[in-house]
């Protein structure tokens, strides 16, 4: 009989195989913390135990029924073969017309790239743009992917610290400060997750005049929560004619559309980065599902101000937040900070370093989350993994009901503290 070589054995043989055989570069990068903590949570669940997870990052609310029926109808039509790497030419004219219709912002298709999500997108940007040790500036705190990918990249993620008193903002003079001979890019998130900030057009003008000194810059605004802000209006830092050129906007319909298991993102750049994405993701992965892509021609034809569905899930989250923000502001040891989109709070928890329950002592913000997820059952983010310890990152797209139990469970762990 034949013998059935098992991967168990093969190992063995090998000795320290997975070491021997993992690229430095897969190696040295971090798993996603937020991933992590999913982990774990799931873990927990699977023991029957009810954890109300508060630091995932995706709306809970179902796609709207306009754009499902897009895609069954993409089904019935046959949409099925290999689409065109850069997205299907009226998904492309459709998103030039959304640039133009909500922000006044004029491109042409051939400036726009589709991928999957906004993560890929990303990534297909740094492998665009980057060679080994260009330096690409980022302000603290970021999303957890931007370091990585950077690094995956070859490049190097230099940051930006910001301050929980100063509303984690950066200023013009700040980024000025970190500007060197090696600095190729500049990535941030506006509105801002996990602070949920929001840059105003004044601010925005303000990196403008720096970056209109630095003609050897890029700079990508990652627009994903676009549709999720409580101010008045969304800026895009594209708005300055004198470094539009060298903006890349990035932008998908993972949170504003609810649709993150569709994985639809795009990049709009100059034509010369957008050729050079497009033969990248044309070698990595092809154009993006073709159905997905008619249901984002779907769901981007409407105006957002005029679709109840968005105006809908854009109010819940608003009342959430307000929510939040008054019943933590009531739990000693918590200081929210003040979000005005994306659907996070991230709070300062210093005062609670340091103290203990039983044998258990909280010296840092992975050990308070730890603490929460053991003892209130609710999972949250440390600020470590954004690059800002001493705070944490809770995420407030889960309905009312769970909300009100996950503070009450907090609260009485925090109380039991001492
Ligand atoms: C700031 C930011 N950018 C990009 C993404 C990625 O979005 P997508 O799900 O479309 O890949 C996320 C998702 O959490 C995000 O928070």
């Amino acid at each position: 009989m034949m013998e059935i070589k098992s991967f168990t054995n093969f190992e063995k043989k090998m000795g320290t195989t997975t070491d021997y055989f993992i690229s430095q570069r897969a190696a040295e990068l971090n798993e996603s913390a937020t991933l992590a903590m999913s982990q774990k949570t799931r873990e927990l669940k699977s023991k029957g135990i009810d954890v109300i997870n508060l630091s995932i990052g995706e709306p809970d609310f179902f796609v709207p029924n306009f754009i499902k029926e897009a895609a069954k109808q993409a089904i019935d039509d046959n949409y099925s073969f290999y689409p065109p790497v850069p997205g299907y030419p009226e998904l492309r004219q459709m998103i030039a017309l959304k640039l133009r219709r909500d922000n006044h912002l004029d491109y042409d298709p051939s400036q726009i790239v589709v991928s999957n999500g906004a993560k890929h997108v990303i990534a297909n940007i740094f492998l665009t743009i980057l060679n080994k040790g260009d330096e690409v500036l980022i302000p603290i705190p970021y999303w957890v992917s931007y370091p990585p990918l950077v690094q995956i990249a070859d490049g190097k993620p230099v940051y930006i610290k910001s301050d929980f008193n100063k509303d984690f903002k950066i200023t013009a003079e700040d980024i000025e400060r970190h500007i060197t001979p090696k600095t190729k890019a500049f990535i941030f998130s506006s509105p801002n997750n996990p602070s949920g900030k929001v840059y105003s057009y004044e601010e925005l003008k303000e990196w403008a005049s720096v970056f209109a000194k630095h003609p050897e810059i890029l700079i990508i605004s990652d627009e994903i929560y676009e549709l999720i802000n409580f101010t008045k209006e969304h800026h895009s830092i594209a708005e300055f004619e004198e470094i539009r050129d060298r903006v890349i906007i990035v932008n998908g319909l993972s949170k504003g559309f609810a649709m993150t298991g569709w994985r639809v993102g795009y990049s709009v750049s100059s034509k010369t980065i957008a050729k050079t994405i497009e033969k990248i993701q044309g070698q990595m992965t092809g154009g993006i599902n073709d159905i997905a892509q008619m249901a984002a021609l779907k769901a981007l034809s409407v105006d957002p101000e005029d679709c109840h569905e968005l105006i809908e899930m854009k109010e819940s989250f608003r009342k959430r937040r307000n929510f939040m923000l008054k019943a933590l502001s009531e739990i000693p040891g918590i200081k929210p900070n003040n979000p005005e989109g994306a659907f996070y709070i991230f709070p300062e928890i210093s005062d609670l370093i340091g103290k203990k329950f039983e044998d258990f002592v909280i010296n840092n913000d992975d050990d308070l989350c730890m603490y929460l997820l053991n003892n209130a059952n609710v999972a949250l983010t440390s600020g470590s993994s954004f690059g800002y310890p001493g705070c944490i990152r809770l995420s407030y797209a889960t309905s009312m009901l769970q909300l009100e139990k996950a503070v009450e469970r907090i609260k009485k762990a925090i109380s039991q503290l001492q």
